[in-house]
């Protein structure tokens, strides 16, 4: 994935461009580096690790010079070291690189077989070494940049800066999102406006194939045929202010306190001015005229998309699909006509998503999504794009996006219930009066924060634990096992409770915590079977339940969680929250790294 940088300012470029990077951090923090040209001449400085390795280097040995480029990485091609570290340089050529560079292997055999070496295993050091033999055969830097971009297979956005050229940045994307900033007699780039917000609010994105030629005062944009291209240039309101964690140990922790107010925000966006009903924002939409839905993410975001399944189909009658991204888009699905198509994705960005959504591009009746980044790839090139206002999440483990997206979910398919006739106004007013007192119920589940905790400290001494839900629960249980792997590392996988004995239950002993999720709706008598099932195996069960499940089945149970009572229908929402602490607490018990986990990033743009 990584994140990258440009900048050609009236000052020095690496404050500017750790500043930048600091924003970025959130699409990998395996290494990071600058580079900049300074009386002509290209230095680098680099760092493994988190940022703050490379803040601390740049105080013992700075870097100066006021144009320069950076990189925050996530590894794909080799290991975080120094050497792998971006910018890559070959003599008078650097390149910071987001993406991969698929025929790198056909590019190092030809230029190996020219007698040249490599000091890197990355993908993107055959960029700067055929840039290199480019401007050695002659070429000028801009022509040898360009001719190098023709020979590139894959998905990258690239930055190249050059020695002597103390006022030129040349930038490419190709399926990996760059914007171009407008400075006054400055220019920048950055892999999304986020990064150069303290620098410009104009901004310029870059399209599919296009290239960039900066100058302090000029921006040449050229199509993937290499004719020039306008290319819009916006203001783009982004707050400057970096989030802090207001007096939280983590983010993460801050994010999940955050829940209620948010939420809050959510559903008071999308109801109408008397409260009454529900509103959309953009175009009116036809929930009569859709026969089936397609709705596709990843990760978290899929969860997501797994719970509002229940709902457009139970709620609303609408046949739906729900697909990984990955998945969806090499299998090349038909997609029928009365199709819609609803992506999801915190970040926007997220490479496998968009691919997903650009092959339902002319193929779906509308494609609709359910972004948090409101200027994203996916919310610009979407029909219609619903907005979660969940604010900046930092946290690499998504709390309160996930909540904010299940809550503008069930609103679209309580919207379409009622267009479709599925449900009465009455009905979809009620449940509306409940997702409005919802914040208050959302902060008496964050009181139950002590039994969590409680509980997290025993599970951080497992190696195993499995999570167990039904219906509306299952996804959730999905998600609670996902967001205790991510940040605690322990190894946790959800079942249906109903296929528990299909083959997890050979797992069960006294071992392994089961996380059982059983509000007491119509599915807790089936729920608390199935746990019975683990208890007569030794399983020690986690229940988390309400007063009446727990009057009715909390026996035997190893501990027992009370939640406040909320509908079926919202009960994905309010449940979420003891999942987040519960994988929050054993991170925090295993004293992982809470906000930035191992291995992983908040935003992938790479396959
Ligand atoms: C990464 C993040 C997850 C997120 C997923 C999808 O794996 O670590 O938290 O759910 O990407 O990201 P998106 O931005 O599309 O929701």
């Amino acid at each position: 994935m990584c994140g990258i940088v440009g900048v050609l300012g009236s000052h020095e470029a690496s404050p500017l461009l750790v500043e930048a990077l600091k924003r970025l951090e959130y699409r990998g923090y395996d290494s990071a580096g600058i580079a900049t040209v300074h009386e002509g001449k290209l230095g680098r400085r680099r760092a493994v690790g988190k940022l703050v390795n490379l803040s601390d280097t740049l105080v013992h040995n700075p870097l100066p010079g006021k144009s320069g480029i950076g990189h925050t990485r996530w590894a794909t091609h080799g290991a975080p070291s120094v050497d792998n570290a971006h910018p890559h340089q070959a003599g008078p050529v650097a390149v910071v690189h987001n993406g991969i560079i698929e025929n790198f292997r056909e590019l190092r055999e030809e230029l190996a077989a020219a007698g040249i070496k490599f000091v890197t295993e990355t993908d993107t050091e055959t960029v700067a070494l055929l840039t290199q033999m480019y401007l050695e055969q002659g070429q000028d830097p801009v022509t040898a940049a360009r001719t190098t971009l023709s020979r590139l297979d894959g998905a990258f956005a690239l930055a190249f800066l050059f020695d002597g050229e103390e006022d030129l940045i040349v930038a490419a994307r190709k399926g990996s999102p760059l914007a171009i900033g407008h400075g006054d007699g400055e220019m920048f780039v950055g892999s999304d406006a986020i990064a150069l917000a303290p620098m410009t609010d104009e901004i310029t994105y870059l399209e599919e194939g296009d290239s960039a030629v900066l100058t302090r005062t000029s921006l040449e944009i050229r199509n993937e045929s290499g004719e020039i291209a306008n290319r819009e240039k916006r203001k783009i309101q982004i707050d400057t202010a970096r989030v802090d964690k207001a007096g939280h140990k983590h983010f993460m922790s801050k994010e999940i306190a955050e829940q209620p107010t948010v939420i809050g925000e959510a559903v008071r966006h999308y109801l109408s001015t008397d409260g009454s009903g529900i509103q959309l924002p953009g175009e009116e939409l036809d929930f009569t005229k859709i026969d089936r839905l397609t709705m596709v993410a990843c990760g978290t975001a899929f969860y997501a998309c797994l719970t509002a399944k229940y709902w457009f189909e139970q709620l609303a009658g609408i046949p739906v699909e729900v697909d990984i991204a990955s998945e969806f888009r090499y299998r090349e699905p038909p997609i029928s006509k009365g199709t819609v198509a609803l992506f999801v994705s915190q970040s926007g960005e997220t490479a496998d998503t968009l691919a997903a959504l650009r092959y339902c591009e002319g193929k779906a009746d509308k494609i609709l999504s359910v972004v948090n980044v409101p200027e994203s790839s996916i919310a610009r090139e979407s029909d219609v794009a619903f907005p979660i206002l969940a604010g900046t999440e930092i946290g690499v483990a998504s709390t309160k996006a996930f909540t904010c997206q299940l809550t503008v979910l069930l609103m679209l398919a309580l919207k379409a219930a009622q267009d479709r006739g599925a449900m009465t106004e009455e009905e979809v007013s009620n449940l509306l009066i409940k997702l409005r007192a919802l914040p208050g119920t959302l902060n008496e589940t964050l009181d139950c924060e002590a039994p969590l905790a409680e509980a997290a400290r025993k599970l951080a001494e497992a190696r195993d634990i499995l999570f167990l839900g039904r219906g509306l629960m299952y996804p959730l249980a999905l998600e609670g096992a996902l967001k205790l792997k991510e940040i605690s590392y322990i190894h946790a996988e959800a079942y249906a409770s109903g296929e528990l004995k299909h083959g997890p239950i050979a797992l069960i002993d006294k071992h392994v915590p089961v996380v059982v999720l059983a509000p007491k709706d119509n599915l807790f008598d089936k729920s608390i079977s199935n746990m019975q099932e683990v208890m007569a195996r030794n399983g020690k069960v986690l229940l988390i339940t309400d007063k009446a499940g727990a009057a009715e089945g909390s026996e035997g149970a190893w501990q027992t969680v009370l939640l406040p009572e909320i509908d079926p229908v919202l009960s994905p929402i309010l449940y979420a929250l003891p999942a987040q602490l519960l994988a929050y607490h054993t991170a925090v018990a295993k004293g992982t790294d809470v906000d930035q986990p191992r291995n992983l990033a908040k935003s992938v743009t790479v396959e």
